[in-house]
């Protein structure tokens, strides 16, 4: 791992700079690139936007690691309220939570009980996705998964391809066809868990995409989401399920919002079934930290932020 890179990630979970970092306005400005806005409302208004390009979305309250009962009490609320506002205004926006925001930290089966309350509320109309966290939550997570799932078969689960165990991970779970995002990965992990260098991620990454290709194909996978903003490998994953005669609509991209845009919208163009993820509200420090650590360049543009 690079030591900017192993430096950012550090600062992720530094508690004075979460404090103080958000104070300035040249941070603020420096955000708002990957933030449409701090609320719901500017969230939806993405939605919308993106809809009108024929690209789908995804929405997700920022905030981790809540510290009590009632804090996640009301995130539960919150996506209650996100849920209804979807259905009310007909879009096809889903969501997607980290368990910690719901709980796991205080206990797995509170944490169960917050998640169930959002998938009855989504009545299996479309997916509610579950983020991954760091390696701790990991074994905690994937049950968690496969216990709710069974109850509401459309509930998606995010898989990192940095870490070692995911192909026994996929193995694991295409026993109860499951709706699979797949990233590489964006904690700081050992290297004994991790694939540590660039070239070994995304190796891994393009061998369990194409596997998801195949067994989305012959039904073992519900749905696979490749969320990446590799152009490379985008290209290669797109090419391998062409030459399999796989339907453009069937192999969906994600994004994040402000992201490699132009190739969401070309994605779309052609025919292929382009996403994009928003965060909103305003506990954006660690997430904002780690993806300065995914591109380290993108502190320039803080630095320009700063002087201008
Ligand atoms: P990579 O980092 O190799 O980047 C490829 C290229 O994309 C770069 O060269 C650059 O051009 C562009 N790019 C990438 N990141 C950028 C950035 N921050 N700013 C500007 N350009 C950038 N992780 C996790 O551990 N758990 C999770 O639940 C999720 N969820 C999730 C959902 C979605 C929809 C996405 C897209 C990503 C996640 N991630 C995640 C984050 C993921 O693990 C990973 O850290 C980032 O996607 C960066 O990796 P890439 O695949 O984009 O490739």
């Amino acid at each position: 791992m690079g030591a900017t890179r192993a430096l950012l990630l550090a600062a992720a979970q530094n508690r004075w700079l979460k404090e103080h970092a958000p104070r300035y306005s040249f941070v603020r400005k420096s955000v708002s690139r990957f933030l449409p806005g701090e609320t719901l409302d500017d969230a939806l208004a993405a939605a919308q936007r993106l809809r009108d390009k024929s690209i789908g979305s995804a929405v997700s309250q920022l905030g981790e690691n809540i510290r009590d009962a009632g804090e996640a009490d009301a995130v539960v609320r919150h996506y209650l309220g996100v849920l209804e506002r979807i259905r009310s205004e007909g879009l096809q926006t889903e969501i997607s939570v980290k368990l910690t925001q719901l709980g796991l930290d205080l206990s797995t089966d509170l944490c169960e009980k917050n998640l169930r309350r959002l998938l009855e509320a989504q009545h299996g109309e479309r997916s509610v996705w579950i983020d991954m966290e760091g390696s701790s939550y990991l074994e905690r997570t994937l049950s968690l998964y496969e216990r709710v799932q069974a109850d509401h078969p459309e509930t998606g689960i995010c898989l990192q391809a940095y870490l070692r165990r995911t192909k026994e991970d996929i193995d694991r779970l295409t026993s109860c066809q499951p709706s699979i995002r797949l990233v590489k990965g964006a904690y700081r992990e050992a290297a004994s868990i991790a694939f540590t260098k660039r070239r070994e991620v995304d190796s891994n990454y393009l061998r369990l995409a194409e596997r998801l290709v195949d067994e989305q194909r012959q039904g073992a996978v519900r749905r696979a989401i490749f969320a990446t903003h590799d152009r490379a490998l985008i290209q290669q994953i797109t090419g391998f399920a062409a030459a399999k005669r796989v339907l453009e609509s069937r192999i969906e991209v994600q994004m994040l919002y402000g992201i490699q845009t132009q190739e969401q919208e070309r994605l779309a163009r052609g025919g292929w079934r382009s996403s994009v993820l928003i965060v909103y509200g305003s506990q954006w420090y660690a997430w904002f930290l780690r993806r300065l650590a995914e591109r380290p360049a993108n502190l320039w543009f803080v630095v320009r932020n700063l002087a201008g």
